[in-house]
């Protein structure tokens, strides 16, 4: 019996499915039942009929899957793989904005930990959070954690007024301008495709700005053969099994998220084999309580 053999008899046996982030390596996507960017990994998660979700991806996901579907148990590939980004706000920052500006929403990244969730309104993802901000009540948005996101929003919405936080993603925020202007020099006919985290002068600079999924429909539908890729890596994967005539280039080999790349296909082999409590999402019940109301809330504005 093959690796891939293996696995899928394990998934039976256990009654596991595996979710995956496109940020992973391309052998995890390969074994995953599902692969897709937070937005479509969030609505996987809430309808899964499994008794246990395995997610190859950082550790604000799996939450959200157990948010999202408490009945489940949900393990991590690698319980270690957070995300920088989410770590940059915590539930003390939103409370304290909450005193200042009673009338605003706040509106948390999915990139976020459950504790920044549970203070929230609403959550979004890159690829829904225009369509959910433009429908929220209030003119005031404190959008929390990525700067760059918001920004990216508030261009969009200018009847909005926001209040920023200053997190952002390392990974994407290394991508900077003069990396940028050097690869279109070494690609003149590649369009530019670049998600939302990315700093501003790299989206003013792009051809096309959405989340992963978005990037991957793009480069789909497009008749260009060139394309510079301003995100994680971990998306050539697919961009290359779906487009083989096209060539991608990255705009720095940097590009990397090294909590991502934690996520290997031995560890999550023996994850699934073993089921261990060290990789579960353990979440207290008030939490839950809580934190599943923004996400729940995403998801009906979201497909409103
Ligand atoms: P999306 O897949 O939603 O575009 O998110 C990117 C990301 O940073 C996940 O950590
Ligand atoms: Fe977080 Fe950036 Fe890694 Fe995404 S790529 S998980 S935002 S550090």
């Amino acid at each position: 019996m093959n690796r891939k053999e293996k696995i899928s008899k394990l998934k039976q046996e256990k009654d596991t499915v595996i979710l995956a982030h496109y940020y992973v390596d391309g052998a995890v996507q390969e074994i995953a039942d599902f692969v897709g960017d937070s937005y479509a990994l969030a609505k996987k998660a809430a309808e899964v009929t499994q008794k246990n979700i395995l997610f190859a991806g950082v550790s604000f996901m799996g939450e959200s899957a157990k948010l999202l579907n408490p009945g489940k148990r949900v393990y991590m590939a690698d319980a270690s793989a957070g995300c920088p980004m989410a770590d940059m706000a915590t539930a003390e920052q939103v409370r304290k904005v909450r005193e200042k500006y009673p009338d605003a929403a706040v509106v948390c990244y999915v990139n976020s930990t459950a504790e920044v969730k549970a203070q929230s309104d609403v959550c979004v993802t890159s690829s829904n959070a225009v369509k959910v901000v433009g429908k929220m009540k209030q003119k005031q948005i404190y959008f929390v954690p990525d700067s760059h996101l918001a920004r990216f929003v508030a261009k969009k919405l200018p009847e909005k007024q926001f209040i920023f936080h200053d997190g952002y993603c390392p990974t994407h925020q290394e991508i900077g301008r003069d990396s940028l202007a050097k690869a279109k020099e070494k690609h003149p006919g590649a369009l530019v495709l670049s998600h939302p985290e990315c700093s501003e002068e790299i989206l003013e600079l792009s051809d096309y700005v959405g989340s992963t999924a978005e990037i991957l429909c793009f480069a789909r539908e497009n008749s260009a053969e060139e394309y510079i890729i301003a995100t994680e890596t971990g998306v050539f994967y697919q961009l290359e099994k779906e487009n083989p005539q096209k060539k991608f280039y990255p705009v720095i080999p940097e590009q990397i998220c090294p909590d991502m790349k934690k996520i290997t296909l031995e560890k999550t082999e023996s994850v699934l084999a073993n089921l261990e409590n060290q990789q579960e999402i353990l979440l207290e019940e008030s939490v839950i309580e809580q934190a599943r109301r923004p996400l729940e809330q995403m998801l009906k504005l979201a497909l409103s």
